[in-house]
């Protein structure tokens, strides 16, 4: 990169930092993506934008998705979380020290409405917390994004690997008789609009911007790319300009007609202690 294209995407950095923070009851929230290759920063990118949130707005709520393929993620943040399981999903903590479970404390909810109920804005999860919730069904995150719409005030989802949640090819699941999770890919991208009018916030990332399906692609407003991460071809971002990112610096791409080169902090997987499964 230039010295002079440098200092262009320094000039944008500002203004698009802002827009990723400001809240404006108008306009209402955003859909960013981040993307990168295993082990580039996406997850220590997601925690640290969850940080950002919570500190910046503490009478905000906040969710988190973890992803039950590795060891526990959100306990990098520190010990500010909450974690949330959906009846009748069997869910263990496996300890990776020792072998055999471990105990990490949580609450089971029966219904979207007991997390956070739609008419009064309360319910388990809390602020200041980052509330890990854990779903019988990865497709109940889109149940949960249509419900925050009609819920009172900001609030704020943060996606880890959203692969697993809207996936390019939904396979049919064993026992439906029609492709489901191909409906709900459908109807998270019809309503994606109307739930960030419902001032909802939603920060994801995958490994690869072509995993996920195509419509949800189109409604993105923020797409972050970190080392390494293949540059959409609608996007005006040089793909060596990206490659030769160090790890902990990223270039936001803002509705393919802003950019800018931004820093996040490291949230390091300390030794991971457990490890989540869903059987
Ligand atoms: N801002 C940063 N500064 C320095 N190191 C960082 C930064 N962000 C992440 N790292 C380091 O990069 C490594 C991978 O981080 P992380 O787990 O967030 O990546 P990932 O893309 O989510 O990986 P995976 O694809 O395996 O899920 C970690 O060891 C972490 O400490
Ligand atoms: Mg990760």
């Amino acid at each position: 990169m230039t010295k002079s294209e440098e200092s262009k995407l320094k000039t944008k950095t500002k203004e698009i930092l802002k827009r990723r923070i400001l809240r404006n009851n108008a306009i209402g929230g955003y859909i960013s993506l981040t993307v990168g290759p295993p082990g580039c920063g996406k997850t220590s990118h997601l925690l640290y934008e969850a940080q950002l949130f919570m500190d910046t707005y503490p009478n905000e709520i906040v969710f988190f998705r973890d992803s039950t393929m590795s060891a526990a993620q959100f306990n990098r943040i520190g010990k500010n979380y909450k974690v949330f399981v959906e009846e009748g999903c069997k869910i263990r903590f496996r300890d990776l020290q020792h072998g055999g479970s471990i105990n990490i404390p949580y609450q089971s909810f029966s219904c979207l409405d007991e997390l956070i109920s739609q008419d009064t804005g309360k319910g388990l999860v809390k602020k200041q917390f980052l509330n890990v919730v854990f779903f019988k069904d990865d497709y109940r995150w889109i149940d949960l994004l249509c419900h925050l719409r009609n819920t009172i005030g900001w609030q704020s989802v943060f996606v880890d690997e959203i692969e697993d949640i809207i996936p390019l090819n939904p396979s049919k699941r064993e026992g439906e008789n029609k492709n489901t999770r191909n409906e709900k890919n459908i109807q998270f991208s019809n309503e994606s609009k109307q739930i960030r009018k419902g001032l909802v916030n939603m920060c994801c990332n995958t490994q690869a911007e072509d995993e996920i399906d195509w419509r949800f692609k189109r409604k993105l407003n923020f797409t972050v790319y970190l080392r390494g991460a293949r540059v959409s071809r609608k996007s005006r971002i040089y793909q060596a300009w990206v490659d030769k990112l160090e790890i902990g610096k990223c270039i936001i791409d803002y509705e393919y007609r802003m950019y800018g080169k931004s820093n996040f902090r490291s949230y390091p997987p300390k030794n991971p202690i457990f490890e989540v499964i869903i059987d």
